[in-house]
């Protein structure tokens, strides 16, 4: 079978390498694709942008693509399940009023409520004075959450009340985010550490990937402004066994019973970003309905069974008999970025040194490959991932092979990792 990958990303890319390897799969196309799935000789680029359903579809019909897999959140949430539907046209994709688990902060929160599923207390406001008087009696710190898809960059965890207040007005008063600011979450802090745990729906039954964490902030131990994500590894050492039975059942399952009530029987990749407290309690932070970026890169690569054939059963609903293998061995994920990045930063730059010999793999992301050349297109620019018998080995194993990567104002986190590796020494 064909397939078709949309997005242009880090975690297409890796989604589109792992289709690759698929015996059923003929040909992996992605759309519009970056510099390295211009360069992978299995793969082929398709100028469309992600956006453009009716080119989309034109070409899947063209090409009698069997089942189209879209990466980001931006076309889930404007409607690309129904049109290629319409179209007859197979597309692993939650429909759009599903996609408001993610799209809408506070369509979420309410979801939660709702189906008592375990996350942080919290109300949405469109008024700045009540937003304020709210986040006084959650105490500190307290998260101010702009409603609409900001791209990872929409939170404020905010240490003092004079941080809470400027945050909320300048959301509210749509400065900082545009319509997606329109309306605020203020949300009580959850103490405890995060993780990621991606599942595949198929409407019905479900199966779990292995878990992951990223690193969102830009500096070294976490500092600084929230990114899409600087580095990931899988699994998440705090996912224990027991703890993955509890996500399952307080989690993705009463997730997904409470869309079957109101009639959506989800289909696709629904992501939960957790917060595991001290005992093992996991709450909700946020759902994607899409696969994580960086975390898919690590997760790929230890992904042992056949990732068309498990995307093709979520779509055809028959999940049950599927199921989703990965090594034992720990991967990890380490994004270069472009200087300024995620402000603003510079593009352009020739990078050099991918064809050196490396353990690592790299995906792509913020590259093109301009007049044969691969040049800075983004700012994450790409990620190396690399397995181990051990995180710390899989961690040195992406820094050795990062050193030959260069192009100017090439920068990366130097720590990705460090709290599994911490606890790997205890
Ligand atoms: P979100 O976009 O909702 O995933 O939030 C981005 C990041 O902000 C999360 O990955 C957390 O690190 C942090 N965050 C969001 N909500 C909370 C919360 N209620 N308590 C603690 N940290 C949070
Ligand atoms: N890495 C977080 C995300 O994909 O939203």
């Amino acid at each position: 079978m064909k397939i078709l990958v949309v997005g242009s990303g880090g975690r297409e890319h890796a989604l589109a390498w792992k289709l690759a390897q698929s015996p059923r799969v003929r040909q992996v196309f992605v759309a519009p694709g970056n510099g390295g799935t211009a360069l992978a000789e299995d793969l082929r680029n398709v100028p469309i942008e992600v956006m453009d359903f009716k080119g989309l579809a034109e070409f899947a019909l063209g090409e009698d693509i069997a089942l189209t897999i879209v990466g980001p959140e931006a076309p889930l949430v404007e409607g690309i399940q129904a049109y290629f539907s319409s179209q007859g046209l197979a597309c692993l994709a939650p429909t759009a009023e599903a996609a408001q688990l993610e799209g809408s902060k506070s369509y979420a929160k309410d979801f939660l409520k709702r189906n008592a599923i375990p996350t942080a207390e919290s109300e949405t406001f469109t008024e700045i004075y009540p937003a304020q008087q709210f986040a006084r009696g959650l105490g500190l710190p307290v998260v101010i959450k702009a409603d609409g898809l900001a791209a990872g960059k929409g939170v404020v965890v905010a240490q003092s009340e004079d941080e809470a207040d400027q945050a909320i007005q300048d959301m509210l008063s749509g400065n900082a985010f545009g319509e997606a600011g329109s309306k605020v979450v203020v949300e009580a802090f959850l103490p405890g550490e995060e993780a990621s745990f991606i599942v595949l729906a198929d409407g019905e039954d479900y199966l779990v990937f292995a878990s992951s964490q990223d690193h969102k902030a830009i500096y070294d131990g976490d500092q600084g402004p929230n990114t899409g994500g600087m580095g990931a590894y899988s699994p998440a050492p705090v996912v224990t066994d027991e703890v993955r039975q509890r996500v399952c059942e307080k989690i993705i399952a009463p997730t997904l019973a409470g869309l079957t009530k109101v009639g959506i029987r989800y289909t696709g990749f629904l992501y939960a970003g957790l917060m595991i407290d001290e005992d093992g309690n996991p709450r909700v932070i946020e759902f994607n309905c899409r696969f994580g970026d960086p975390e898919t890169q690590p997760i790929m690569l230890r992904l042992e069974s056949d990732l068309a054939e498990v995307c093709l059963a979520a779509v055809e609903h028959r999940l049950k008999d599927q199921q989703l293998i990965f090594t034992e061995e720990p991967a990890l994920a380490v994004v270069v970025a472009s200087a300024g990045y995620p402000q603003r930063y510079e593009t352009g730059a020739l990078i050099t040194g991918l064809d050196e010999p490396r353990q690592s793999e790299v995906f792509h992301a913020g590259t093109a490959l301009v007049e044969g050349e691969l040049r800075v297109s983004g700012g994450r620019v790409v990620a190396l991932v690399a397995k181990g018998a051990s995180v710390s080995e899989a961690q040195a194993q992406v820094y050795r092979d990062l050193k030959q990567l260069q192009f100017a104002g090439r920068y990366f986190r130097t720590d990705i990792g460090y709290r599994a590796i911490a606890r790997e020494q205890h």
